[in-house]
């Protein structure tokens, strides 16, 4: 199964990690039915220095021709910023990846690194975060900005809820989950009463699932108090933003997290969460396991192979007995450079595939 990659590596990290997700992918073309085909897409702020533009169209053709594309990072310190950032704004609305996945998964084997006690962790904690990714607050609609005054619309519709809410039952559904959770404002807003009403009317076909509202708010203080509560959670724009960022804080690094911005119809765009950290590029010391789970989004909804996805999560598991990167590191564990932690993984994923 042949399949194109469009690699826009980017800015500060994201050539570094990105590389390590690259040489993942190698092992699992060497010894899996797929075969992949990597083409450069240079996008962000270098290039921007270059071209004056952070998305060239050469670049954007490859991109849209592609299969799917692997990110790393835009963002540079010397640049006002947007500059470079604003080019994944352009490639999520442009391509309509209305699906922003981010799945929050402590491994076992890092328990260690989460900031909570272990009475909060209890059994664990695998969440997957479905964030609408096109409307609300952050569609930049009705924006006014002037000395006195200061706004934006709240706009959501029905066909944007229903397309992110459905998505969201369908993968509760998938991977067996018992519950979902949609978080809102609806004591508040009405663009949250809209999506409370739709989440029902789609729920309604779903009899086995267990359905749970939760206000925004509450759900904030649930995240720490028993993150294990949840499984599947669904939420609109700004809230999914926020609330994704506080989950990735509790696997035990902003290095860890993956993310998928996906419209299972398009070229879906798949990335780690974190920047382009400036305070450490070019050093071989940022983590790039958050790139190589993207890989895993990558091969689940994009490529529909939900076992390789599997085996490279276990093989991130196994891997991190062995060696980690400085931001994860313990006493009597190896701290290893990015690229160490790259071969690590891709050794593990060997072993696992060639069984
Ligand atoms: P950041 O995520 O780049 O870094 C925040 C902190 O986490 C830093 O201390 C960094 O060293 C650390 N960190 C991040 N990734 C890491 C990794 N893989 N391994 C180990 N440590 C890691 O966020 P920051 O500093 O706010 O932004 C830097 C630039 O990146 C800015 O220009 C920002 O706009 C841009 N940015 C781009 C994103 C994207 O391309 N999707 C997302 C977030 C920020
Ligand atoms: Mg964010």
């Amino acid at each position: 199964m042949k399949k194109t990659i469009a690699v826009s590596k980017g800015d500060g990290i994201g050539p570094e990690v990105v590389n390590e997700a690259i040489k993942v992918m190698k092992i699992i073309a060497d010894y899996s039915e797929f075969e992949f085909e990597f083409q450069e897409a240079p996008v962000g702020g270098s290039i921007w220095k270059k071209y004056g533009t952070n998305l060239p169209e050469k670049s954007f053709n490859t991109i849209k021709s592609s299969d799917a594309l692997l990110f790393g990072a835009a963002g540079l310190p010397d640049l006002p910023p947007g500059v470079a950032e604003s080019c994944i704004l352009k490639i999520r609305q442009e391509l309509d990846l209305y699906i922003n996945l981010r799945p929050v998964k402590l491994f076992n084997n890092l328990r260690d690194r989460c900031p909570l006690k272990e009475e909060f962790i209890g059994g664990g904690i695998d969440i997957a975060f479905i964030r609408e990714n096109t409307e609300g607050l952050y569609s930049n609609k009705g924006a006014v900005l002037n000395n006195d005054v200061a706004e934006n619309l709240m706009q959501y519709t029905r066909k944007g809820c229903e397309r992110i809410i459905e998505y969201a039952f369908e993968y509760a559904k998938r991977f067996k989950h018992a519950k979902i959770t949609s978080v809102d404002k609806a004591n508040l807003l009405s663009p949250s009463k809209l999506w409370r009403q739709i989440f029902h009317e789609v729920g309604d076909k779903y009899p086995d699932l267990l359905k749970e509202d939760m206000y925004v708010d509450a759900f904030c203080q649930w995240l720490i108090r028993a993150p294990f509560r949840f499984q599947t959670v669904v939420t609109g724009n700004l809230f999914g933003d926020i609330i994704s960022d506080e989950g990735a804080f509790l696997i035990g690094s902003l290095g860890m997290a993956s993310s998928g911005n996906i419209n299972p119809d398009k070229v879906s765009m798949y990335e780690p969460i974190h920047g382009s950290a400036p305070d450490i590029a070019g050093k071989q010391i940022a983590n790039p396991i958050g790139t190589i789970l993207s890989v895993k989004l990558m091969m689940q909804e994009s490529f529909q192979s939900i076992q390789i996805a599997q085996e490279i999560e276990n093989s991130v598991e196994d891997a991190l007995l062995f060696g980690r990167t400085v931001d994860i590191k313990k006493d009597g564990i190896n701290t290893l450079s990015t690229s160490q932690m790259g071969d690590l993984i891709s050794q593990k994923i060997k072993e696992r595939l060639r069984k």
